[in-house]
């Protein structure tokens, strides 16, 4: 998938087969928050139940939680969200939208980027096989100057974000010529810093309310219990806690349907270590990531690491892993070496010691900690449009169709089989659902008897189910089956006491973390 307009097919298609809808949409909607359908919430279960295994169950010293979405007040203080989580926001004066300055800067360097790229595609194929893209980007005039272009901007940009110059972010902007991206007008307001954490009242009686936010991240509930779960858990560093569940952000720049969102969810595990083990974990981390993505199948070019140039305010080193979506590449996960920021804070901020007494080197002291943090919605877009693929098949007769097809990895795909009488008769159904009966406790199945083969066939192409189990005639005196496979189309016929295993080794979890 590379156009805009496939993109927009994925999301029709999203929302057609029951994977994702606007939020509230009967009222208009509400911008950048999303409901998943029947198909979505049994993805998004699925991908929960593949990192929760790979990081808990796989790892004798990593166990999980579930911390209260709400929190004290100056939790979000001492890990500097209330001071610091701040994005820079400008105005168009004429347009009257209003635009993350970072991001405008950053859509620019891409747009630039695109030209090289473009400049690269045309003198390759000038070129054929004698040509050499190194050389070319060094000696080409027209790449030099957009290079260039790109250097200076990102060294004015990278400085003025780490330190905090404002009124430089906009000189950028105003010196690169950025318009609205509506308008085309350079009319911009002074940048200014915005926090996105959301904040409620809590308490009925609104003089004696406390203020408290929907947490933005899930680590802060991680790092809090870090006692609690180190002493009932008698857990001897290095160990990891890992939690799933919902944050929140108030993103001014909500675009890119379900990729950037104001209500979201994330994965994230905090890996506790002894100070100076840092480089070594993060580098662990790094690599053990990357192995669970591409554990999926998809092309490895899609991934990359991308380093930070500016490192959060608690961070000694931090990468992104960025995937290729159809709008470019973009971060899914981080992994971030927190240091003992986070502990340091909550020790100092609520008056208990956070510490570990290290046996073998005698001594106590705030652990370090390594992060990895990924978006569960991210990842389910990822997915989404990685398997997004209309093909043109050939039928029997040598015509040509068109399909939709989901090429979901078969343990996570929503629907696992689908089971199929041919017709709605003759003691059809009765077996159909003899067999779902035998299936359904191991594996999400469905049942299907309106509309002819050929569409119900599409239709589970459409929604991602691996495996269609076909009941005819035929299966009620040998009690045989066809089973046909998403990806090839392939149908062979087996006997009904074959199915567990073929089943099992097709779509279990267990064909994705034997991998890692
Ligand atoms: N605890 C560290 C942390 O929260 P982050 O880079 O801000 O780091 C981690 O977020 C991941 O959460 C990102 O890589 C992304 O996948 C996901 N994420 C962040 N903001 C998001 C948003 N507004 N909508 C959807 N996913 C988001």
């Amino acid at each position: 998938m590379a156009s805009e307009d496939t993109f927009k097919k994925l999301i029709a298609h999203a929302k057609e087969y029951g994977f994702v809808f606007q939020s509230s949409e009967i009222y208009d909607g509400l911008s950048a928050v999303y409901d998943y359908g029947q198909y979505g919430a049994e993805l998004k279960n699925n991908i929960k139940e593949y990192w929760w295994n790979a990081m808990v169950r796989l790892n004798e010293n990593i166990v999980g939680i579930d911390s209260a979405i709400f929190m004290h007040p100056e939790i979000w203080k001492a890990s500097g969200h209330v001071g610091a989580f701040n994005d820079p926001l400008i105005d168009n004066k004429d347009s009257k939208k209003r635009y993350r300055a970072d991001v405008l800067i950053e859509d620019y360097l891409q747009k630039i980027e695109s030209k090289i790229n473009k400049e690269i595609t045309k003198a390759r194929k000038r070129f054929g096989d004698s040509f050499d893209e190194p050389q070319y980007r060094e000696t080409n005039q027209r790449v030099i100057g957009y290079q260039t272009k790109i250097n200076e901007t990102k060294t004015r940009f990278v400085k003025a974000l780490e330190q905090d110059d404002l009124k430089e972010i906009k000189q950028i902007i105003i010196d690169a010529e950025i318009a609205c991206p509506v308008t085309g007008s350079r009319n911009w307001t002074e940048v200014r810093q915005f926090n996105l954490m959301f904040s409620t009242q809590l308490g009925s009686v609104s003089e004696d309310a406390n203020t408290i936010y929907l947490r933005p991240e899930t680590a802060q509930g991680i790092f809090v219990n870090y006692l609690n779960v180190q002493k009932s858990g008698r857990m001897k560093l290095p160990f990891g806690i890992a939690q799933i569940g919902k944050a929140f952000r108030n993103e001014i720049v909500a675009r890119q349907f379900i990729f950037r969102m104001r209500e979201f969810e994330q994965m994230e595990m905090q890996f506790f270590i002894r100070p100076g083990d840092e480089m070594q974990w993060f580098e662990h981390w790094k690599t053990a990531r990357m192995k669970w993505h591409k554990a999926l199948g998809f092309s490895e070019e899609k991934y990359r690491y991308h380093d930070h140039d500016k490192l959060a305010h608690y961070a000694n080193a931090a990468t992104d892993i960025e995937f290729e979506f159809p709008f470019g590449f973009k971060e899914v996960e981080g992994i971030h070496s927190r240091t003992d920021f986070d502990l340091s804070q909550h020790q100092d901020f609520s008056g208990k010691k956070i510490q570990y007494f290290d046996s073998e080197l005698n001594k106590s002291y705030v652990p370090y900690v390594v992060e990895t943090s990924i978006g569960l919605d991210r990842m389910f877009l990822l997915i989404l449009s990685n398997a997004y693929e209309e093909e043109t098949i050939t039928k029997e007769d040598g015509t040509k169709d068109q399909r939709v097809v989901l090429r979901i990895p078969p343990a996570l795909a929503p629907v696992k089989i689908a089971v199929l009488p041919l017709v709605k008769k003759d003691g059809l159904p009765e077996k159909a659902r003899e067999i779902i009966n035998t299936l359904k406790y191991n594996y999400n199945c469905q049942y299907e008897e309106k509309d002819s083969i050929g569409r119900r066939y599409r239709r589970q192409d459409a929604i991602g189910t691996p495996l269609c189990i076909t009941v005819d005639h035929q299966s009620l005196k040998d009690n045989t089956v066809t089973l046909r496979y998403r990806d090839s189309m392939k149908q062979d016929r087996i006997k009904i006491s074959e199915l567990n295993e073929i089943i099992f080794n097709l779509v279990n979890m267990k064909t994705l973390l034997e991998k890692l």
